[in-house]
């Protein structure tokens, strides 16, 4: 399996010629390297314009709505999406449910109306403070909230995105994590490898072993060029949701090149 690179930035650069640029050093990098499947999430503004700079790294974005069209102000729906080309679409993130007050139903409303039509959800999940079991509380809620109710059939377009929210760059105080870079006795203590464990459980309980092991987990927090191997590798990640490095494309380009090792 290919391993995920998603582009997540937020609500960055300020203007669209700076989206622009970003986008086409960013589809350099991916064209490098084929065998990592990368993602680029730009604001809404500048999807269409970022999408004609884009070959190999494809389209995502970091929101949407679950109705098709209709008076819903200041949204944008997944059909409007879908006729950009857009195939991933980031859910959940912490900064939403933190800022927007984006409760667990309406992130549930999203997943649905997202698989029903057929693009891809990457759905996020993750605790605020770091402890074993506020992880273990905060992601079984989050994840048998917003994916109740979702056919197995549909999961095959289902990635989950575990961010633990204290790992995020731009989040208060927050610290990185420090993945080990080989599994074993050590990767087990250690809170990537576990929370991957973890949500594998809870999807294999909610949809049977074969379709719980077939989606993908990514990690989230402070990803860099340096540490990516080690999420990937020691954490048994399948991939890396990436926010700050994600516009510094000297490093990006090199978060590419190590998941296309890894
Ligand atoms: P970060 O953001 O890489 O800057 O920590 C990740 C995210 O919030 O998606």
């Amino acid at each position: 399996m290919k391993n995920l690179i998603i582009a997540n930035w937020k609500a960055n650069p300020a203007t669209l010629r700076e989206a622009v640029d970003l986008a086409r050093k960013t589809e350099l990098a991916a064209s490098g390297h084929r065998n990592v499947e990368v993602i680029v999430a730009p604001p809404f503004p500048f999807l269409a314009a970022v999408a004609s700079g884009l070959k190999r790294a494809k389209l995502g974005s970091q929101n949407v709505f679950w109705e098709d069209a209709g008076p819903f102000t200041g949204e944008v729906s997944w059909q409007q999406l879908k006729s950009l080309k857009v195939g991933y679409v980031i859910v959940g993130h912490s900064e939403r449910r933190i800022f927007l007050g984006e409760t667990d139903e309406m992130v549930a409303k999203k997943v649905r109306a997202l698989l029903a039509h057929g693009l891809k959800a990457v759905l996020c999940v993750g605790e605020t403070e770091r402890a074993s079991h506020e992880m273990s509380e905060t992601i079984a809620r989050q994840l048998e909230a917003a994916l109740k109710g979702v056919k197995k059939s549909l999961t095959k377009n289902l990635i989950i995105a575990y961010e633990p929210v204290w790992a995020i760059s731009t989040a208060p105080g927050s610290r990185p994590d420090t993945p080990l870079l080989r599994q074993g006795y050590a990767g087990r203590a250690e809170n990537a490898f576990q929370s991957n464990i973890y949500i594998r459980k809870i999807l294999s309980r909610m949809f049977g072993r074969t379709a719980g092991e077939n989606i993908k987990i990514i990690y989230g927090g402070s990803v860099n060029a340096d540490n990516v191997a080690g999420f990937l590798t020691g954490g048994r990640m399948q991939g890396a949701l990436v926010g700050g490095a994600s516009l510094r494309p000297e490093e990006f380009t090199r978060i590419i090149a190590s998941a296309s090792h890894a």
